[in-house]
């Protein structure tokens, strides 16, 4: 049985105040259920978001680190530093890192065995961009991300990932994909992953889409057979908004 998991990728918004007062308000409408509820915030709001969930379920992620130990990287954050301030998980590959932030499938690949090998669970993000899909590249653009970064690991390994279906063009547009869209491309990263290492594992993994989902389309979205869940960003900011995603399974 797959875990569902609703992720809130926070992004580059919130002070400690706001932080505060989105976690409190979370605490109030989720409830315990059967559903993995994460937050990312960033990494200067996680001390404090650590110890506003010490009396919930709801788990910490970062939204990045680095793959070393510790060192001369200035700016940089450690799998250490995160695991010191309760975090369990790490985004890792979002298009925004990809993208602005230059990190190419071999700085992935680090991040994720780091990740790793320091017990932090990476959400491991691919997808693709609008000319990708309109040229129908989509299909082995996302199965190269997948094989470039994470296809080295032990099938033990790789069972430790959340993988998340994120297309660029639904990222803060508006445009989400279709139900169809996203199962059609979860059911390919299932099957890619079953060749690579064996149907219990592809079947075992959490498959989540992000890419505009919203109260009003994420019930539709999830009700698919191969989508477990979803990585949101916008709507993860207000409370009442994410709380009903929660609820949509
Ligand atoms: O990581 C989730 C994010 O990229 C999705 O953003 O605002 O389209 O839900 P949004």
């Amino acid at each position: 049985m797959r875990t569902q998991i609703v992720a809130g990728n926070w992004k580059m918004n919130c002070d400690l105040d706001d932080t505060k007062s989105l976690i409190e308000g979370l605490k109030k409408t989720t409830k315990n259920n059967a559903t993995e509820v994460i937050i990312a915030p960033s990494f200067t709001n996680l001390s404090l978001a650590n110890c506003l969930l010490e009396d919930s379920n709801i788990a910490l992620s970062a939204q990045n680190m680095n793959a070393n130990d510790s060192g001369a990287f200035t700016g940089e954050v450690s799998a250490n530093m995160l695991k010191s301030v309760g975090v369990t998980y790490v985004i890792l590959g979002h298009s925004e890192r990809r993208a602005i932030f230059h990190e190419d499938a071999q700085i992935l690949k680090e991040k994720t065995n780091q990740a790793l090998e320091q017990n932090l669970s990476p959400i491991f993000c691919v997808g693709e961009e609008l000319n990708v899909r309109q040229n129908n590249g989509h299909f082995n653009l996302v199965e190269e991300q997948i094989a470039e970064s994470l296809f080295h690991l032990s099938t033990e390994e790789f069972s430790k990932l959340v993988i998340a279906y994120e297309p660029v063009w639904a990222i803060g547009t508006g445009e989400t994909a279709t139900p169809e869209q996203a199962q059609e491309m979860h059911a390919h990263i299932r099957k890619v992953i079953a060749k690579q290492y064996d149907d219990a594992t592809a079947n075992s993994i959490s498959i989540l889409y992000g890419g505009s989902v919203k109260p009003a389309n994420a019930k539709e979205i999830f009700a698919n057979p191969d989508v477990d869940g979803g990585l949101i960003g916008g709507a993860s900011l207000k409370a009442d908004d994410f709380t009903a995603i929660i609820n949509s399974f």
